[in-house]
């Protein structure tokens, strides 16, 4: 069955087959690249959330209040959460390395090496370990980096098979370009996104440049916000 990986600006992406949606770091509030806004999401399965700085997770307290959707994430992040008026019984914690079955699919919380804070409207409180998720739905499956540098551990991705790996590429915080190239060497996935870049001045990079450097044999699919890979 087909499965929609579409590109909402920054890091945020929306994964959809014909049965479930995932929302994946909403910040559209405030992003330039924005193609929607937090009122347009009505319906949604699950939302699951890397890390707790404001461009990962800047709409999911008003998403996570107007869909009573599961939100997947971090123990400390989701008492931030509560105490914003999210449901506790709709959070499912994960902790890197966990693995589990919902209604949609399977997720697994991944290793990502970048700060914990979370950010907050009164200054920075202590977060969880940062992650990506693996999400494995309809037989496809899509890894999520979140803001990750490059580390050793991205070589185990590569025995999952991943149909599309969504890699940062704007560099400060992230992996830069010719990092993300050679995350995309050791995971092989299928396909590359790149995301995380241009959004602000100081991760400015070209999406040109990094395909040009991504080994041959994985395909490199540059995503306008709102723009979708099928998979
Ligand atoms: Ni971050
Ligand atoms: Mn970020």
């Amino acid at each position: 069955m087909t499965v929609h990986v579409q590109f909402l600006g920054h890091a945020s992406f929306k994964v959809q087959s014909d049965y479930s949606s995932l929302l994946i770091d909403p910040f559209f509030t405030g992003n330039p690249y924005a193609c929607c806004t937090a009122d347009d999401f009505i319906a949604l399965d699950a939302m699951l959330l890397t890390h707790g700085h404001f461009d990962h997770i800047k709409d999911a307290v008003a998403i996570a209040k107007q869909t009573e959707c599961e939100v997947i994430c971090g123990a400390r992040l989701a008492d931030y959460l509560v105490s914003q008026g999210v449901k506790a019984e709709t959070i499912s914690v994960m902790v890197p390395g966990e693995t589990k079955q919902f209604l949609f699919g399977k997720v697994t919380a991944v290793p990502a090496v970048h700060d914990s804070q979370i950010h907050t409207e009164n200054g920075n409180i202590p977060g969880d370990p940062p992650r990506g998720y693996v999400v494995e739905m309809e037989g496809h499956k899509v890894y999520h980096a979140g803001d990750t540098a490059l580390f050793d551990g991205m070589k185990d991705f590569r025995a999952l098979s991943i149909d599309v790996a969504l890699l940062p590429i704007g560099g400060t915080y992230t992996m830069n370009a010719d990092e993300a190239a050679q995350a995309a060497a050791l995971i092989a996935p299928r396909v590359v996104v790149p995301m995380h870049y241009d959004t602000f001045p100081n991760i400015s990079a070209d999406p040109r440049a990094f395909a040009a450097k991504v080994t041959s044999g994985i395909a490199v699919s540059i995503l306008q916000s709102s723009e979708k890979e099928t998979l």
